[in-house]
């Protein structure tokens, strides 16, 4: 910023910017620095990771069901008024009914809106994990970690499903989970939360992984929960294209 002399106090001072400067000054390092963010993003995570079906999922093509109200009034209230929600979103129910379609919803609203997003199957971000293993992997664990605890909205779809083993709990979810403190993350589960828990707790050869309940925990001191109590529209699709 420039520097203006006056002679009278043989002083040079910093004049103060006006309200708007200081507000598009704001704006700009802001975008500069989602910029850095998404670029990070973008390297560490290369592969095309969301389904096509949830890339066009959006609130406009989704159809209120019965049992459904709720949930969808929560999710677009979220993304309306995301700068000012302190806390995630769990959305648990039966499958097919539109938890991934409400979630990846939310996800393209906020990126359009320049926020810094990332959606994940749990499971791909185990696989895109475990490729850092590799000799030839030119993306270290450390960087997936940290992409993934850097972004405004991290969405871990189907959270639950399988068995976990020890390196995804204790290496990939508890540091991404627990990193993300503070921020807003999103989950979609068939588990209820008792559930959920006792998924956390053994690994698949049957050691104990989190019996203190350490992660789930975290996970709703920073979320707001609901059931979608709709039946599956996959199901109903399916019927639907049989019968006609
Ligand atoms: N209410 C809805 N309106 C429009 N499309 C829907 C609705 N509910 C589900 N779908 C569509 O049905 C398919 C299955 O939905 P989705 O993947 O969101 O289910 P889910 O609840 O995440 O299931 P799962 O628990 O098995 O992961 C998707 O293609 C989704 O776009
Ligand atoms: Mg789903």
């Amino acid at each position: 910023m420039k520097r203006v002399f006056f002679p009278l106090f043989q002083k040079y001072v910093m004049p103060s910017a006006c309200k708007c400067d200081a507000g598009r000054m704001e704006k700009e390092r802001q975008d500069l620095e989602r910029k850095v963010r998404r670029d990070r993003l973008e390297r560490h995570y290369k592969r095309n990771i969301i389904s096509d079906s949830l890339k066009r999922a959006s609130f406009e093509n989704f159809i209120i069901r019965r049992g459904t109200e709720n949930v969808f009034n929560e999710a677009k209230k979220f993304a309306d008024t995301f700068d000012t929600q302190q806390l995630g979103l769990v959305l648990y129910g039966k499958p097919g009914n539109g938890k991934s379609h409400l979630m990846a919803s939310i996800h393209h609203e906020l990126d359009k809106r320049g926020f810094v997003c990332l959606f994940l199957d749990v499971s791909q971000l185990f696989n895109i994990a475990k490729d850092t293993f590799k000799f030839s992997s030119k993306v270290s664990l450390t960087d997936i970690i940290t992409a993934a605890v850097d972004c405004d909205l991290l969405t871990l779809d189907e959270i639950g499903s399988g068995i976990l083993s020890e390196t995804e709990f204790n290496d990939i979810l508890f540091p991404i989970i627990n990193g993300r403190m503070g921020k807003k993350t999103n989950y979609s589960t068939n588990l209820d939360l008792n559930r959920l828990s006792k998924w956390f707790e053994k690994g698949r050869n049957g050691e104990q992984l989190d019996v203190d309940g350490r992660l789930i925990d975290r996970i709703i001191g920073s979320c707001r929960v609901f059931e979608n109590m709709a039946t599956s529209k996959r199901h109903e699709d399916a019927l639907k294209r049989m019968y006609d």
